[in-house]
């Protein structure tokens, strides 16, 4: 059975996806969590493409030590130079480093000629490998490339010292069967290939990046990249789980498998949902809400006879078990510590002393707290808390219609404002209080609500993506009344924009 290698890049790629945009700790806590599920590689970022991003990916490349951490990087020394700054604390810091291959790219983006592009692949190469010890080369849409230009390239850059030869279909363009044909000529047609590993990245425009990394692995590739939930640039990168699951499912098929925890599938897929704001939908396939539900009579009685009659995966395969210990008003420190630590969750004191303080203010109001709670809490309490805040929120509302809100925002100077706005509904109210504030418009693009568990007890957690100052962004609020949820989440957008405009952001590849 050959061990595939998972290169994780939802911090990057995924991080790409629109309104995403994570705080340095949010990342740092997936980074964790991919740790936890056993991932080999984890991208961790983009250091060049801004100060925030830095920051981040040297954190992330200081603290994790079970698996690799990697950065992404454009084809010049400057790139270069600064990714090798933020990941040097890395176990194994591997640089990342791409330039695209396709005609269209060098012509029309790249603005390069196929001579030009194969000189500076190599000369950025060998300044990478001077520094790294593992240089990962990617032919940014390798699928729509010459398969003859690509082997070429391929085989220079692998003497400049590449260890990881990536092949990524960018734009989601091919299918199974010339995904691995593509990787079959390459073995065939580039002479040191056995010195590289070959990895596959597929992106999911025609929804088949799950099916071509499969396609891949069977054709050989040692390596698959790809995304939790498959969120990323667009319709969003292979999903990890999906492959991982496949993989397992179908050894006799595949004969490959992955080091990955497949416990933590679940566990990993909540904590990205939650912390990106990106809903996996109930009928995604291993992570969905209803990937084990059995909802027609003739399948539950089958299941009820026999599991394997319609369940080929098991639900305790990804994590999820039905005898949890349930949390309350009477549990303590310690068990709560205990849950946490179940639950992946690492934390110093303070923050664990405010998630406790926390929990115990919702055992007041809700009899059985969830590990959806726990996790819901844990994402609201956690970091250090910059821009606005909620100081005060009232609303009356009746049946004509009109609703009537007064906010009050402690300001990131320390004083507090206060409004008074009206709207059709309570939280349209809440907005256009908060619009008048800001003293600027604030676009709503999307808003959603969900409970953390069934009851009227439960939590809602609210998701808003915004467009403020031309940047959208995406926010999240928590608490046991929704409409305090709904004004929380809208300051967690505006502040993220505000984070974000502090930082140069460049665009990156793919
Ligand atoms: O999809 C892609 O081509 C990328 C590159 C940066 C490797 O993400
Ligand atoms: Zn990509």
């Amino acid at each position: 059975m050959r061990i595939i290698d998972v290169f994780d890049t939802t911090l990057r790629d995924g991080e790409q996806s629109a309104g995403v945009n994570l705080h340095a700790h949010e990342k740092l806590e997936i980074a964790y969590q991919l740790e936890r599920y056993g991932v080999t590689v984890m991208e961790a970022g983009f250091p060049a493409s801004s100060r925030g991003d830095f920051l981040a990916v040297q954190d992330i490349a200081n603290r994790i030590k079970q698996c690799s951490v990697a950065g992404l990087a454009r084809s010049t020394q400057a790139d270069i130079d600064t990714a090798w700054e933020a990941l040097k604390g890395a176990v194994e810091p591997r640089l990342h480093i791409f330039l695209a291959t396709s005609p269209i790219h060098m012509e029309y983006k790249l603005r390069m000629r196929p001579d030009e592009v194969m000189e500076t692949a190599v000369a950025s190469v060998r300044h990478a490998a001077k520094l790294f010890p593992v240089v990962e080369w990617s032919a940014e849409d390798a699928t729509r490339s010459d398969w003859d230009f690509l082997a070429r390239i391929v085989e220079k850059v692998i003497d400049a010292g590449a260890k990881v030869i990536n092949l990524p279909d960018t734009v989601g363009y091919t299918s199974p069967a010339e995904y691995s044909a593509l990787f079959r000529y390459i073995r065939e047609h580039v002479p040191n290939i056995h010195r590289v590993k070959l990895s596959a990245h597929c992106h999911d425009d025609l929804g088949l990046a799950v099916a071509n990394s499969l396609a891949a692995i069977e054709a050989g590739v040692d390596q698959v990249e790809g995304t939790i939930n498959g969120i990323g640039e667009r319709a969003g990168n292979a999903s990890l789980e999906e492959i991982a699951i496949a993989l397992a499912i179908r050894k006799d098929v595949y004969q490959a498998s992955t080091n990955l925890q497949l416990q933590q599938t679940v566990l990993t897929s909540r904590l990205v949902s939650k912390l990106t704001g990106m809903p996996v939908p109930p009928n995604k396939a291993v992570v969905g809400a209803n990937a084990f539900a059995h909802e027609s009579g003739i399948h539950q009685d089958g299941v009820l006879k026999h599991a394997l009659t319609y369940e080929i995966i098991s639900p305790e395969m990804v994590g999820l078990s039905s005898n949890q210990l349930v949390l309350g008003k009477h549990s303590g420190r310690h068990a709560f510590r205990e849950r946490c630590a179940e639950l992946g969750l690492r934390m110093d004191d303070k923050s664990f002393n405010d998630l406790f303080r926390a929990f115990k203010e919702l055992t007041e109001k809700k009899k059985e707290v969830t590990d959806e709670d726990i996790l819901a809490l844990a994402t609201d309490v956690a970091g250090e808390r910059t821009g606005y805040e909620l100081q005060m929120l009232h609303i009356s509302y009746g049946s004509n219609g009109v609703a009537t809100s007064t906010v009050g925002i402690r300001k990131p100077d320390g004083t507090v404002v206060r409004e008074a706005a009206t709207g059709q509904g309570s939280v349209e109210a809440i907005y256009r209080t908060m619009e008048r504030l800001l003293n600027e418009p604030v676009v709503l693009k999307d808003y959603r609500i969900q409970s953390t568990s069934s009851g009227p007890d439960s939590l809602a957690e609210v998701y808003v993506k915004v467009e403020y100052h031309g940047h959208v962004a995406n926010g999240r609020g928590v608490d046991s009344d929704v409409l305090l949820a709904s004004a929380k989440s809208f300051l967690d957008a505006i502040n993220r924009v505000l984070l974000k405009e502090q930082f140069e952001l460049v665009a990156t590849g793919g």
